[in-house]
Parts: structure tokens; C-alpha cells; sequence
């Protein structure tokens, strides 16, 4: 895993300025209303992993070093980003953040009862695939906002937070490849078998809850849940095969976003 890299990018997206108020959206109200509902979700979820980076910095993974411990801790306060990006969003929707729904609270009962709460490199790996899980769907979910959403504020800031989940679900596989790659030849095969199946269950979960708790914001955009969940295949399978992908990211991309005031 090429630490240096991945270090650049994450310090070169932390530079990135703050967004500046958006005007109100106006938006057709069946939209506007599925729309809140939506990033309301959207925005809690972005909001919630800090104790990921603080595992990262404890457990003592072998492949995560000095510069990948503080890549998994940029990471996430790239996503606290993204909560606030959100929160900006949902303002200029003339809404307000909840401060919980029962889509995350499932999400969140559903990762302690597979046992992803343990404070180990195994409890660790597993929480990086909730995650990555997560991601899949955050790739798919902001594109489609970016590509169906008539409004170019919405717009804007849709395609910004897909890059950074599209680089987001990258780094996941590339750091699944450092501790498959890691094992020995008789353990890699059941360590690889163990994640793919954790990893399909979550992403499965995933994808379901969005399709039930996002139903009216698919009708409205015109997406059935069988094309969205497609699209999730096809981001998988975009990073396969682990083993011999290299990192795709770039290093620095130009930020396309205004300036705050
Ligand atoms: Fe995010
Ligand atoms: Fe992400």
C-alpha cells in the first residue's frame, strides 16, 4: 500500500476550503421533501466513525503505518466534511439535520451484533468493511444525486462527495489487498473467503436499507432499486482483482468549489 500517496492525497483534500453558504434551492415539492428526507440519513451516517481512526492509531495493525494510521484519521474527518457539506445542503432545502433515524440506528444494531465492536485488527478490518460497504453505496447514492437532481447546487456538490467516496472505496481496497497480501499463502485463502463473505452480507444490508428507506426519493429521480444495486456491483467490481490493482487515485485534483465568504 503506498502510504506516501495516500498521505498526499487525504493532506491535499484537507486543504480543500470550506464551502461557502449555498442560496436557497428551490426544488418541485415531491422532490424537495424525498430529497431532505434522504440527506438527513445521508448526513447522519457521514457523521459517526470517529472511533475508527482512534482503533487505527491502537491496534497495531502491521499493515497500517505511521502515514496510513493518519490517512484512516484524515479519512474520517473527511467525512465529518461531508456531514457539514450536507448540513449546508439541507439548510438551503429550508430543512434542518436530525439527530437520529431509524435506518442508522438498524445500521448501527446490525454491525454490534456481527460483532464489530471488539477493539482488535480483526474487529478493526471487519468495521473498514462496514465501511467500505458503506462507501459502495455513497458512491452510487451522490451520483445519481449529481446526475438527476435538477438543481446545480445539488449538483456541485454531489459530484464532490462521489470523488471522495469513489477514492474512499479505493483506499478500502487497497488496504484489504496490504493484509490479504500479508498472510501466508494457507491463510490468505480463508482470509479472503472470511472478508468477501462479511464484506457481500454488508454491502447487501446496505444496499437494501437504502432501497427501502430511500423508495420515494428512487421514484421521483426515476431509479429502480435493481439498477441502483447493479451500480453497487459494478463499483465492486471495478476494484477487483484485489491483488493486482494499484492505487487509482489521483494525487491532487483541482476543487471545483466556491470559496466560503
Ligand atoms: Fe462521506
Ligand atoms: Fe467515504
Amino acid at each position: 500500500m503506498d502510504s506516501s500517496r495516500w498521505l498526499a492525497y487525504f493532506r491535499a483534500n484537507a486543504l480543500r476550503p470550506v464551502r461557502g453558504t449555498l442560496d436557497p434551492i428551490a426544488l418541485e415539492p415531491a422532490l424537495r421533501e424525498a430529497l431532505v428526507h434522504s440527506l438527513q440519513r445521508f448526513h447522519l451516517g457521514e457523521s459517526g466513525e470517529g472511533r475508527v481512526a482512534r482503533e487505527a492509531a491502537e491496534v497495531g495493525d502491521p499493515v497500517l503505518d505511521d502515514a496510513l494510521v493518519r490517512c484512516v484519521d484524515l479519512y474520517v474527518k473527511e467525512e465529518g466534511r461531508h456531514a457539514r457539506i450536507l448540513v449546508g445542503a439541507l439548510k438551503a432545502l429550508g430543512a434542518r439535520p436530525l439527530r437520529r433515524a431509524l435506518a442508522e440506528d438498524l445500521f448501527r444494531l446490525g454491525r454490534r451484533t456481527l460483532g464489530v465492536g471488539r477493539k482488535s485488527i480483526a474487529g478493526l478490518r471487519a468495521k473498514m468493511l462496514v465501511i467500505a460497504a458503506a462507501e459502495v453505496v455513497g458512491v452510487v447514492y451522490y451520483r445519481l444525486l449529481a446526475e438527476r437532481v435538477p438543481s446545480p447546487a445539488i449538483q456541485s456538490m454531489a459530484t464532490e462527495i462521489a470523488e471522495d467516496e469513489a477514492a474512499h472505496l479505493d483506499f478500502q481496497a487497497a488496504y484489504t489487498r496490504a493484509y490479504l497480501a500479508a498472510a501466508t499463502t494457507a491463510g490468505r485463502r480463508w482470509l479472503a473467503l472470511g472478508a468477501a463473505s462479511f464484506f457481500g452480507a454488508a454491502v447487501a444490508c446496505a444496499v437494501l436499507t437504502v432501497a427501502v428507506d430511500q423508495r420515494t426519493l428512487f421514484r421521483e429521480l426515476g431509479i429502480s432499486p435493481v439498477a441502483f444495486a447493479w451500480s453497487c456491483v459494478t463499483e465492486i467490481r471495478a476494484r477487483f482483482p484485489l491483488e493486482d490493482a494499484p492505487p487509482t487515485v489521483e494525487v491532487i485534483r483541482p476543487s471545483t468549489m466556491p470559496l466560503a465568504a
